[in-house]
């Protein structure tokens, strides 16, 4: 285990590795993320200065990441995609990409894609990005290039002695039972019930964007997904992950699955959408997520509440300003997102 600095320790580090017109502030104290802004008109105007800046600081800024979990740059020129992509050049693109992630977005350009098209009035429940797949990114960048007119905050949720904070008999579960998620994309060739919007039921045309089986099997393959194609056309599959990992620079053992964010029922989809779910597919009809417990046992309200109270207790939720940046470490901080209204233009990039 590395040993944990307390948080003028971590800043007084972070102060003495970065250099250049910056200056550095902790905004919640102990908790993520490192605040970075730039001190005077040198950073804050010409793009090339600061990506000259992201280069020379970049060991600066791999430290700051583990120690602080996230880091947000706000008031530097990034004014577009373009320069998103620039700023974040160092850091090496996710390799294996987001084919079979669950979110719905698409590519923007180059590394540079939608944070989600997930509709505006669900909330986005604390997640670790793809730690439902046997491979995930190490880290991801959040670039606001237009913020709602309300809500849309980024949640962030410091997971650090999380895993250790939830109760018995919850915690060994997570800890020896590991997780199972079985997912399933309907047929866009096949125009029936489960094509209602509301029920958010992708099709696998759409989300492996290919109309070829065979290339989405290749790509199931390729991440170690089992799977089966179902006579309705519909694509089923399905892997078992640990609920939890650890920190490849730290050592932490933290609690890293989506149980509890993938579980759809009345507890975090509400009563009358769970009772529509109950209605439409029964017992019968594959429903896009399903998750349990690897050894077959379902995730209890008991489970479920026990860690949403600690995500809700650790929450912060960060209100975007245009030009923002936001890096997380994708195992030490968990993101999520609030409802909003009116355009709402956040962009990510995933990085290994
Ligand atoms: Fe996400």
């Amino acid at each position: 285990m590395a040993t944990v600095q307390t948080r003028s320790e971590r800043l007084d580090t972070a102060r003495a590795m970065f250099s250049g017109p910056v200056r550095l502030s902790e905004p919640y104290p102990g908790a993520p993320p490192l605040w970075i802004e730039p001190e005077g008109h040198a950073l804050a105007q010409g793009m090339p200065a600061f990506a000259d800046w992201m280069t020379v600081n970049h060991k600066a800024i791999e430290a700051a990441l583990v120690s602080f979990g996230a880091i947000v740059w706000r008031g530097f020129p990034v004014a577009e995609t373009d320069d998103f992509i620039a700023m974040m050049d160092r850091f090496k693109s996710y390799a294996k990409g987001y084919a079979g992630g669950t979110s719905n977005r698409k590519a923007i350009k180059g590394p540079a894609m939608e944070a989600t098209r997930t509709p505006p009035h669900v909330y986005i429940q604390l997640h670790q990005e793809m730690s439902y797949m046997p491979d995930n990114p190490r880290a991801l960048a959040f670039y606001c290039k237009q913020p709602p007119d309300s809500g849309g905050e980024t949640v962030i949720c410091d997971m650090r002695g999380l895993l250790e904070q939830i109760p018995e008999p919850t915690r060994h579960k997570f800890e020896n039972y590991g997780a199972r998620y079985v997912r399933n994309l309907r047929s866009g060739l096949v125009d029936d019930w489960r094509a209602e919007p509301d029920l958010r039921h992708a099709t696998w045309q759409y989300w492996f964007d290919s109309e070829d089986r065979d290339q989405v099997s290749a790509q199931l393959d390729e991440r170690g997904t089992h799977y089966r194609w179902n006579e309705d056309g519909s694509l089923t599959f399905w892997n078992s992950e640990p609920a939890v990992a650890m920190h490849p620079a730290t050592g932490d053992r933290l609690y890293f699955n989506q149980l509890n964010s993938q579980i759809q029922n009345e507890w975090t989809i509400g009563k009358d959408r769970a009772d529509l779910f109950d209605q439409l597919y029964g017992d019968h009809t594959a429903r896009p997520y399903a998750v349990a417990f690897d050894n077959g046992d379902p995730v209890t309200e008991e489970d479920y509440l026990a860690v949403r109270e600690l995500f809700e207790a650790r929450k912060i939720a960060f209100q975007w300003r245009a030009r923002d940046v936001m890096l997380l470490d994708n195992k030490l901080t968990a993101h999520g997102r609030h409802p909003f209204t009116g355009k709402r233009d956040v962009q990510v990039m995933l990085f290994d």
